[in-house]
Parts: structure tokens; C-alpha cells; sequence
């Protein structure tokens, strides 16, 4: 249960969104419940690994078998997550025809794993690997990790996590498919990202520039908070997602 001012704004929150076309931009903090470290913050990857050199791509060409050392540490955590009821909530809001994408910025295809048909990986996943010769695609699953990098079993070329590394352009098609996905909605619900990293963090700025609604879920406030948000529901989404979902029943 909630105190009463919150449940008040779960209320509000399912009903804007049993009103109107709902797009969810989602961050990692939505996985955080289902063993996935957050980038930022306390106990954040970045607070053990610096981004430069593990997570930009000059780094990684660099440098890509101590890059992967992270890499293969979140492959194997990604590997045997599974979904959290705040990933749940989004997957019933979906079938139940209340959502119409969800834009992440997660590169753990847990939205997938929930259940989600329409999700839009604006980060890649790192459950693909690419090369960075020949451009294959492979299933992390099928590629050794023994010795790293691991390399191309066609070309040899060195085998990349297929996620969006710093200095790396957004997929075109995730580029495009979410602005027209955030241009069109009438709701758009936030949940579980600093508003960081552009362009993700602009999408709510465009939702809300063409009269979206902006609901927002973060146990903190974001950089988003104050300036685009239009309500704030202040806890984690594992607990408050659920709750817009029972509302909405
Ligand atoms: P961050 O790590 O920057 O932010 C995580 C957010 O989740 C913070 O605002 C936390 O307050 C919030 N949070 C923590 N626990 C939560 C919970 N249980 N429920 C809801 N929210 C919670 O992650 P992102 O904003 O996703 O980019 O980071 C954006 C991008 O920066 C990532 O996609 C990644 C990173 O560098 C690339 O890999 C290109």
C-alpha cells in the first residue's frame, strides 16, 4: 500500500494512460530489481569501470580484450536475469492493448523475455555480438568467451558486444521508429533513467513538445524531473508499475 497522496498519483497515472496512445521509454533502473547493476549512481558500473575506456569505442578498439573483461562479467549476469514485475506490468499493459512500444535504452532484452512484442532497442543488445571486420551478427550463446576478445569464426576480426559503445551512432531504424514513436503518443511513461544520455534523453522533451503527457517512475529525481515531467511518481517501478497495472484493471 501506498500513502495516500502516491496512490492518489497511481491513480492519475492509469488514468492518463487508459486514455490515450502510451509510449514507455524505459532506463536501467527498471532492471535494477532483477540483479542488473545501474550505469550511475551508487553501486553503479561506472563507479567500478571507467566508460572510457570499457564503453566508448575508440576504448574498445584500443584495447577490446580488457574492454571485455566487463563485457563477459554483464553478459553473464544479463544471461541469467529474468524479468522483474515492473518488466511484468509493462508486458500485461501491452497485451492488454494500453501500450504501444516501449523505447529502451537497456541492453539486456528483458522487456522481450517478459513478454513485449514492440520494443524498440535504441542501445543494441548485448546478447548479439558483431564483427568489427565483416559486420556478422551472432548469438552471444554461440560464441567461447575463453580467451578475449573473442573473435569472428569467418574473418577472425574481433567480436564487439552488438550495444551502442560511446561514439557510436543510435541503429538508423531505432533512430526513426522512436521519434515517430514519441512524437505520436499521448502519454509517455519514464521510467528508471538519469535523462543523461543523449539522444535517448530528449525523446520526453519531443513527446512532450507535440502534447504528450509525461509520466515519470524513479526512486530519484532525474534530470528529467523538474523540467519535462509532468507527474512524478517518486519509488521504484517494481513496486509502482504493479500498481498502475491493478489500477488499471
Ligand atoms: P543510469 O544508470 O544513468 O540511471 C539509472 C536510473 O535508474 C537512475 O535515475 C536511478 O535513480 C534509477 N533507478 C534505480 N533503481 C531503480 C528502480 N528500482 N526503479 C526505477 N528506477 C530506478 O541509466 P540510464 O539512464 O539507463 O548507454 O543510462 C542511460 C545510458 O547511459 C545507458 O543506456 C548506457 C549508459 O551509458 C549506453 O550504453 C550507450
Amino acid at each position: 500500500m501506498f500513502p495516500p497522496e502516491e496512490q492518489k498519483k497511481v491513480k492519475d497515472a492509469a488514468q492518463k494512460i487508459s486514455a490515450g496512445k502510451v509510449v514507455a521509454l524505459t532506463g536501467a533502473g527498471i532492471s535494477v530489481a532483477s540483479g542488473i547493476m545501474p550505469f550511475r549512481g551508487q553501486g553503479g558500473l561506472w563507479e567500478k569501470y571507467d566508460p572510457e575506456e570499457m564503453a566508448s569505442i575508440e576504448g574498445f578498439r584500443r584495447n577490446p580484450g580488457s574492454a571485455w573483461v566487463m563485457h563477459k562479467e554483464i553478459l553473464e549476469i544479463v544471461e541469467k536475469a529474468l524479468p522483474n514485475p515492473a518488466h511484468l506490468a509493462l508486458a500485461v499493459m501491452e497485451e492488454r492493448g494500453y501500450l504501444s512500444s516501449i523505447i529502451t535504452q537497456n541492453v539486456d532484452g528483458l522487456h522481450q523475455k517478459a513478454g513485449n512484442q514492440r520494443v524498440i532497442e535504441f542501445h543494441g543488445n548485448v546478447r548479439r555480438l558483431i564483427c568489427l571486420e565483416c559486420s556478422a551478427l551472432y548469438p552471444a550463446g554461440e560464441i567461447e568467451l575463453s580467451s578475449l576478445p573473442p573473435l569472428c569464426p569467418v574473418c577472425k576480426g574481433v567480436l564487439k558486444p552488438d550495444a551502442v559503445f560511446f561514439g557510436e551512432p543510435i541503429p538508423r531504424n531505432a533512430l526513426s521508429q522512436a521519434h515517430r514513436e514519441a512524437g505520436e503518443c499521448r502519454v509517455m511513461l519514464v521510467v528508471g533513467t538519469s535523462g543523461l544520455v543523449e539522444p535517448a534523453a530528449s525523446l520526453p522533451l519531443l513527446a512532450k513538445s507535440n502534447g504528450a503527457f509525461v509520466i515519470e517512475v524513479n526512486p530519484e529525481p532525474s534530470y528529467l524531473t523538474a523540467s519535462v515531467s509532468t507527474l512524478f511518481l517518486q519509488g521504484k517501478a517494481e513496486k509502482i508499475l504493479p500498481a498502475i497495472m491493478e489500477d488499471l484493471r
